[in-house]
């Protein structure tokens, strides 16, 4: 709490709001008692100026095109942790000395294996689905497996449901893979790191060996990194908001993976790279800015603008030039996709259009095009990030567990439909 107070004035009504600051960013105005106060509501569709909990996780500022994981800039991370290191930094808050990695390394790898009733689950789905909405489904039925890490009250339990869910996440996402593919499941290999056992769950087969390019999955590992987490984004709120009503984890991981799903999120990855081939070639670029420009056209630069960063994305940096890395060690030059994207991105950013309305790459511009390199499908991008934010999710779930603040979420409206009125019989009508 500061010493500032806002003054809200409503005819010739005063009223004050006591002003709280965080460690770093914007003030907030605590508003909790403004409906007792003045029977009013504030009205917020899509919460652009809404803080809706007290958060010590990640935090961005969108103007410099900043992003901490606990205060760590993202670049630095990139650069110089794992993602396993990052799973425990975000969940614990610190980063781990070399006993506690060692340890935290072992326990997520001996949780990697689903129980093998499962398997089964996969089968009802039609060969053709959406590998999105496999995963919504067998992440949800976590909870009727794991009956003995549902408990939300005993810390342990918690615990137990979060080394879980980043465990078996990887698996249970190269389980819908191959369920697509109609090749054999893999089981985890608990001697490989993280992403080289996710890679080798994909791409092995038992006809052959499969050996992991070390390189590629570095690239992995950067992926879901820089991925772990985004602060109080739609599918971290919609797991926050799932979890006010005491839902299990699974559960709420579930919803969280749902709403990843939508195009203008996580489903961004899938559309920007669909986007760059049907764009094709750098001559067609001046009619899709055109489409984009154009308000009568639903049509939107896939990859492009963010709610929050108004300048850069940091992670588009990093994501640029591990594609030309990724690309280059594969053999692939001249890629036609990548050279669309970065013609397109320059294109646009010169434009006024895109100037005026700070609407810059984000992550998912050039991560499709790495994915689509390392020999995975455009409908497995959407899992790939699921995958990387499940620690996020995770994070911030326990995190709203254990804040005595914490109350069911249940925003107000503003209701426009009819008022009281009386029934009339259908004969009447
Ligand atoms: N192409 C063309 N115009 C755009 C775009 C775009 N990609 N993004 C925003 N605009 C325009 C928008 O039409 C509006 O114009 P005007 O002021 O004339 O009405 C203005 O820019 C402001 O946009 P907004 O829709 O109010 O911004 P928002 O904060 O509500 O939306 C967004 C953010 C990410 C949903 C949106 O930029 C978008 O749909 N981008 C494409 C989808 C995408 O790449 N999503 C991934 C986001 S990053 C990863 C993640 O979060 O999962």
């Amino acid at each position: 709490m500061t010493d500032k107070v806002a003054k809200l004035v409503i005819g010739d009504q005063t009223h004050e709001f006591p002003v709280m600051s965080g460690s770093v960013g914007p003030d907030v105005i605590d508003i909790r008692t403004l409906y007792a106060k003045t029977g009013m509501f504030t009205y917020d569709p899509g919460f652009t100026s809404t803080a809706a909990c007290d958060s010590a996780i990640t935090y961005i500022d969108g103007d410099k095109g900043e992003l901490l994981y606990r205060g760590y800039p993202i670049d630095q991370l990139s650069e110089k942790s794992s993602y396993v290191e990052v799973c425990y930094l975000l969940l614990y808050g610190e980063l781990p000395n070399k006993t506690q990695l060692a340890e935290f390394d072992k326990v997520v790898s001996r949780h990697t294996m689903v129980h093998e009733q499962m398997h089964y689950f996969y089968r009802g789905f039609r060969r053709d689905a959406h590998p999105m909405a496999i995963m919504t489904g067998v992440v949800g039925a976590m909870a009727a497996f794991y009956h003995d890490s549902t408990d939300i009250s005993d810390s342990r339990q918690r615990e137990i449901a979060s080394i879980r869910m980043i465990a078996k996440m990887p698996t249970i996402a190269a389980m819908a893979y191959k369920y697509s593919v109609g090749q054999p499941f893999v089981y985890p290999r608990n001697d490989l790191d993280y992403a080289s056992n996710f890679l080798h769950m994909c791409f092995s087969v038992p006809a052959e060996e499969y050996k992991v390019n070390p390189t590629i999955a570095k690239a992995m590992d950067l992926i879901f990194t820089l991925h772990a987490d985004h602060e109080q984004n739609a599918s971290t709120s919609t797991v926050r908001l799932a979890g006010s009503s005491d839902a299990n984890p699974f559960a709420c991981i579930a919803a969280g993976v749902a709403c990843l799903w939508g195009p203008a999120h996580g489903g961004a990855n899938e559309a920007a790279l669909n986007m760059l081939k049907e764009i094709g070639t750098v001559d067609r670029i001046p009619e899709f800015i055109a489409r984009a420009k154009d308000k009568s056209d639903p049509f939107k630069l896939m990859g492009f603008g963010h709610r929050v960063y108004k300048n850069f994305d940091p992670r588009a940096t990093v994501m640029q030039k591990t594609a030309k890395e990724v690309l280059d060690l594969l053999g692939v030059h001249d890629n036609p996709t990548l050279q669309v994207a970065q013609a397109l991105e320059k294109i646009a950013l010169e434009d006024p259009y895109f100037i005026e309305r700070k609407l810059y790459p984000n992550v998912d511009f050039y991560s499709g095009i790495i994915l689509e390199a390392i020999g995975f499908p455009t409908s497995m991008f959407t899992v790939l990030f699921s995958v990387a934010r499940t620690v996020g999710w995770i994070s911030q779930w326990k995190e709203m567990i254990g804040d005595p603040q914490k109350k069911i979420g249940r925003p107000r409206q503003l209701y426009n439909g009819a008022p009281a009125r009386d029934y009339i019989p259908v004969d009447k009508r």
